[in-house]
């Protein structure tokens, strides 16, 4: 672990990374993207203060000493749910069909079917595919417009932001629309620990819901349909069965672009930061760009949590473990197995041109309700990095960066300089 790299945690209490996740109580939203699963009110109870001081000072550190501490495969996490510790363990609870059958939970029952659910993230997945030719060009675009100093990881969000903008709301759509999409990204897509961003982001995310509600109606009354979807509405409106409500539709866009932006943005902020701590300032990368994002995915994966819900009583890890509890696997504990990766706490780009010191790469989870849109992603993330270096060099300023743990794991403020390369 580098020690130029501090980490905190923000207090939170609602994920925010996907709008479907339930949240660990009392401490923080702890997952990303993925499914934390609800805790009980009795699972509240056994956060104990200590724990809670503790894990908003490090949360990584924290769960690692829990992980290192513990006696059974299986640890409690602070807001009561559990965590995988073993590694092998931890791959089986994610493809075990006990914990992976029915409706995902990223999804909830916004959708009626886990069929319904596949369908929508597979015509997502396809919109974004067929964008991916002219995103590096509009990426290369929304790069030039950025100061020679620009304020992270906001710029991340916003840069992916931009270059997807038409991907996201097709050109045709009332200025309005668009505005208020860009306006409900720049609230970060995660939770904040501050009450009034929290109530800001919220009052942007009901007037999005509110005039997408009405857009989607619009569309559906539409007579003439689209041959290929415009962009990712139509791919959700598209891939919606007929009983699905103009607001849920709205609502599960809104989850999408959450999903897509947020993880995007903030892979691309870890990267270029990871990369600029770990070089000498102003100087050109020694690595492949590709090398860069998979290993910040690897050290700092954005989704540091996933989790699923207990179905029936069942022992795991040598605990046993009642229906409903959430039993958790952590994409960060995984990719710092000392057992199963070289220098594991290392950021290490070089790695990726030698496949034999890998082991389990999880940041987009596995097992039948992982990410739908894993391969893209990984291409639009090194598409994004690949813009920001071109004809530049990159630094970064000040040296004390944080990590932020909320229902995501992302980067402190810091600035980056891009300058032109000689
Ligand atoms: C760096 C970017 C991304 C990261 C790190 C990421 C990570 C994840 C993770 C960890 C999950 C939850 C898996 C679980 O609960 O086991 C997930 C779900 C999902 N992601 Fe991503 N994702 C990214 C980008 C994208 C993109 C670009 C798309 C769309 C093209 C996408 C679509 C989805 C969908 C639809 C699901 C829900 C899958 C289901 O429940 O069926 N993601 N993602």
């Amino acid at each position: 672990m580098t020690s130029r790299i501090r980490r905190v945690v923000i207090r939170v209490s609602k994920a925010g990374l996907t709008c479907r996740d339930p949240e660990p109580p009392d401490v923080c939203g702890a997952l990303a993207h993925g499914t934390t699963g609800e805790t009980t009110p009795r699972e509240r109870h056994s956060v104990t203060l200590r724990d809670g001081y503790r894990f908003r000072r490090d949360p990584l550190e924290f769960i690692e000493d829990c992980a290192r501490r513990s006696e059974t495969d299986v640890f409690r996490l602070p807001w009561g749910a559990w965590c995988v510790r073993d590694t092998d363990l931890a791959l089986k609870v994610l493809r075990d069909p006990a914990f992976n059958s029915g409706l995902s939970g990223f999804f909830g029952d916004t959708l009626p079917t886990r069929a319904a659910q596949a369908g929508l993230g597979r015509a997502v997945r396809e919109t974004v595919r067929a964008h991916v030719p002219t995103y590096g060009h509009d990426m290369a675009r929304a790069v030039d417009g950025i100061p020679a100093v620009s304020a992270w990881p906001m710029t991340g969000l916003m840069l992916v932001h931009r270059a997807s903008a038409d991907l996201l709301l097709h050109p045709g759509v009332p200025a309005s629309l668009g505005l208020l999409l860009r306006r409900f990204v720049r609230s970060g897509l995660v939770r904040s620990p501050r009450l009034r961003h929290r109530v800001q982001a919220e009052a942007h995310r009901l007037r999005l819901v509110e005039a997408l509600t009405g857009h989607v109606a619009e569309r559906r009354a539409e007579s003439v349909r689209a041959p290929a979807p415009r962009d990712v509405l139509d791919a959700v409106i598209g891939a919606c069965p007929e009983e699905v409500t103009d607001r849920t539709a709205a609502q599960l866009y809104i989850m999408l672009v959450v999903a897509i932006v947020g993880p995007l943005g903030y892979t691309v902020a870890w990267s270029v930061l990871l990369a600029c701590l770990h070089h000498r300032p102003g100087a050109s990368w020694p690595w492949p760009t590709d090398w860069i994002t998979r290993e910040a995915a690897r050290h700092r994966p954005v989704a540091w949590m996933v989790g699923r819900r207990v179905p029936s009583p069942a022992r795991y890890g040598g605990v046993d473990l009642r229906p409903g509890t959430t039993l958790s696997v952590s994409p960060y504990l995984l990719h710092h197995d000392q057992n199963r990766w070289t220098d594991a706490q290392r950021f290490s780009p070089e790695r990726w041109g030698e496949p034999a010191q890998h082991g389990p790469y999880l940041p987009f989870s596995a097992g039948p309700f992982s990410c739908a849109g894993a391969a893209v992603a990984q291409t639009l993330v090194t598409a994004t990095v690949t813009a920001l270096t071109a004809g530049a060099r990159l630094s970064v300023r000040g040296r004390d960066i944080r990590t932020v743990v909320t229902d995501a794991s992302i980067p402190g403020p810091f600035e980056l300089q891009r300058a032109p390369a000689h």
